[in-house]
């Protein structure tokens, strides 16, 4: 038996430590890498709890090994994915060490939210290896991960992080263009924008932006996409309503003022008890819960050890 792709993650955050788990579960070598001391002391025991609390075995979490030196973590491994803060100039550097220490076909991938692969890459000597992973979080849960290739990017290399990426268990599909947001940001921050103009208009307030979304087309959407939704009421009736509605919508090109001042005024969301919202920790926990239970019913159990 041919041994599993070792995989080596930069970064043992909230996603970070998440896909390290992914492959661990999976049966895969991870050697894990963060700058930060607090982070590497915790990642183990918080992979460990996000096994057990998802019913897989916490010991899967010994085939995770902790560096906190990042040449070393990817000298010998066939992937990195990296998973550091999103902050481009940051990136760029943690690459340009990526490639003096890892072997000349080792396939190097962000994890970056928004940023184009292009620019964070562009510092790159060869740039055919290099692509995007994006994960949604919890990367043990969300199914999703969108494989990004830039113009530079070899066919090889997309078709082997998205052998790698079904093999353990995820839904990858291939973003064929390097734009901002790529696919599943992009929808889902035209949706954020509209629904915060509605609140600072005063249509309504937060609570019921939300309630609205998941008593309706929020509760369909995990099983009618948008377009599967515009071919089942017709292309002629989707042509009809955008006549009428889009030019009623926001097309905003900067953060709303609405959001600027929550954040001026330290309104952060459950990090500070309130955002949009008060967040008691009850409710945080609870909303947490309720998610978490959600995603486990619908995905069903992850990938576990062995084939
Ligand atoms: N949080 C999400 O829902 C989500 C989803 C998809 C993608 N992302 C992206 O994934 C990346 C990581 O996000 P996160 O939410 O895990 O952040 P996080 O803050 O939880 O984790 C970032 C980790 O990087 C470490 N770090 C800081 N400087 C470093 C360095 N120089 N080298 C190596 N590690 C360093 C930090 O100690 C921390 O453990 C970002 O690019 C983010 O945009 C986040």
């Amino acid at each position: 038996m041919t041994a599993k792709p070792a995989i080596a993650v930069i970064g043992a955050g909230l996603m970070g430590a998440g896909i390290a788990q992914v492959f661990a579960a999976a049966g895969h070598r991870v050697a894990l890498f963060d700058a930060i001391e607090a982070a590497r002391a915790s990642a183990l025991a918080r992979i460990r709890d996000n096994l057990a609390a998802i019913g897989l075995d916490p010991q899967a979490a010994d085939a995770v090994i902790l560096h906190d030196q990042l040449a070393t973590a990817v000298a010998d491994v066939d992937f990195v994915i990296e998973a550091a803060p999103e902050d481009l100039p940051l990136k760029q550097r943690l690459f340009s060490e990526v490639e003096q220490a890892a072997r000349p076909g080792t396939i190097l991938a962000s994890n970056t939210s928004v940023i184009p692969i292009t620019a964070i890459m562009e510092k790159l000597g060869d740039r055919t290896r290099a692509l995007g992973t994006h994960w949604w979080n919890p990367p043990y849960l969300v199914p999703l991960v969108e494989v990004i290739r830039t113009t530079d990017t070899s066919n090889a290399a997309v078709a082997a992080t998205l052998t790698l990426l079904a093999s353990v268990g995820k839904t990858a599909v291939e973003v064929k263009k390097d734009i901002p947001g790529f696919i599943g940001n992009r929808l889902q921050h035209a949706l954020w924008r509209e629904a915060i103009a509605l609140v600072a208009e005063g249509v309504c307030d937060a609570k019921t932006v939300d309630d609205v979304v998941k008593s309706s087309f929020g509760a369909r959407l995990a099983v009618l996409g948008p377009l599967e939704n515009a071919d089942l009421v017709g292309t002629d009736l989707t042509r009809s309503i955008h006549g009428y509605l889009l030019p009623a919508l926001d097309r905003s090109t900067a953060p709303s003022p609405y959001l600027d001042r929550l954040v001026d005024e330290g309104r952060l969301g459950f990090k500070s008890g309130e955002g949009f919202q008060a967040w008691a920790p009850a409710q945080q926990a609870a909303l947490r819960e309720r998610v978490t239970k959600h995603l486990m019913a619908s995905f069903g159990a992850p990938a576990t050890i062995g084939e």
